[in-house]
């Protein structure tokens, strides 16, 4: 009929970050005060469709099949105006997002959702992105997002220009180059987490200790990239563990002071410690929540899992590989 639709579907994957992400030197833009690098997992992902129509007076927002409430939609709403802005097309749209992350449990899904939603929203308008700009979109909408645009090990380059047009992220290993496993251990919680944008904000305020979080972190991103050149994953995994502590650390220095761990996450760290005691090898990182992500490789998932399996507060575990960047679905029209 000669009606162009303005309809995108795509699929983007979380990532866990090996060298975190962790404070802004730019609130709105979403500039970091550090480079980080992630690995995206294969398990977790959101699908989301955009359609932009005329007829619409404002953006509705589905997530999981239901209208999402007030908040979400602003959310999503806020994103979108930046997309219609830089395409010059005032159109409202219709967002219908799927998300196969285990959302409830205390997993992020923000990484997934934004760069699916930054993905389908940009080719929806008519935009025909770089993956680059499309990384620059999705660290809009959160920053972990803008490395789930492309699979395997991912660096976030921070950047050093004011506008955010280098900070983006690159792709530094495949993920069929380096096979490793991340077991997603989900423990018993019952605290209500700090959210990662207030917690980083209080942490750069008000952390002595942040500091030297900035002195060491582009030291641990160059040794990890080493690591993953010589498919060294000892290194690989000592550099993570202790790259996550240290951020969490800075978090005990905050005023208020916080920090994301429960029991049952040292109960985990503990269990990791142990078994590589008995020489297998596993480490853990977390991100801004109680659960714990154990790195180890592919032979040696079914032993780690088993034993980790045997503690009394650990609720869930996920399996989980390197997985893909972002991908375009057919919308079924
Ligand atoms: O992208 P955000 O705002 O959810 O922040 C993510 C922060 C950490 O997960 C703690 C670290 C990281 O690099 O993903």
């Amino acid at each position: 009929n000669g009606v162009k639709t303005l309809k995108a579907t795509a699929k983007a994957h979380t990532n866990i970050a090996l060298i975190k992400y962790w404070g802004k030197r730019d609130e709105s833009l979403i500039l970091p005060m550090n480079s980080s690098l992630s690995v995206t997992l294969d398990t977790f992902y959101t699908v989301t469709t955009v359609e932009f129509d005329e007829k619409l007076t404002e953006d509705v927002f589905f997530l999981n099949g239901e209208k999402a409430d007030h908040t979400d939609t602003e959310r999503v709403s806020n994103y979108l105006r930046a997309i219609r802005k830089f395409a010059k097309k005032h159109l409202f749209a219709v967002v219908r997002s799927e998300n196969h992350v285990p959302t409830a449990a205390g997993f992020a899904s923000s990484a997934s959702g934004y760069a699916a939603l930054a993905a389908a929203a940009t080719k929806a308008i008519g935009l025909n992105l770089h993956p680059q700009e499309l990384s620059q979109f999705a660290r809009l909408g959160s920053g972990s997002a803008c490395r789930s645009i492309y699979g395997g090990f991912v660096e976030w380059q921070k950047g050093v220009k004011e506008d955010g047009s280098d900070s983006f992220a690159v792709p530094i290993l495949h993920e069929d180059d380096f096979p490793i496993a991340v077991l997603s251990v989900m423990v018993a919680t019952n605290r209500k987490k700090v959210l990662s944008r207030a917690g980083m904000k209080r942490t750069v305020e008000t952390s002595p200790f942040y500091q030297g979080w900035l002195d060491t972190v582009e030291h641990d991103l160059s040794e990890l990239k080493h690591a993953l050149e010589l498919r060294d994953f000892t290194l690989l995994g000592e550099i993570a563990e202790r790259n996550a502590l240290k951020m969490h650390a800075t978090t005990l220095g905050a005023n208020p002071p916080f920090y994301y761990w429960q029991s049952a996450t040292m109960e985990v760290m503990e269990a990791v410690q142990n078994i590589r005691s008995q020489g297998i090898e596993a480490y853990f990182t977390m991100d801004a929540g109680p659960n714990v992500k154990v790195l180890c490789l592919p032979e040696d998932e079914q032993k780690v899992y088993d034993q980790l399996k045997q503690i009394p507060s650990v609720k869930k575990i996920f399996t989980c590989h390197p997985g893909p960047g972002v991908t375009f679905l057919p919308t079924g029209e």
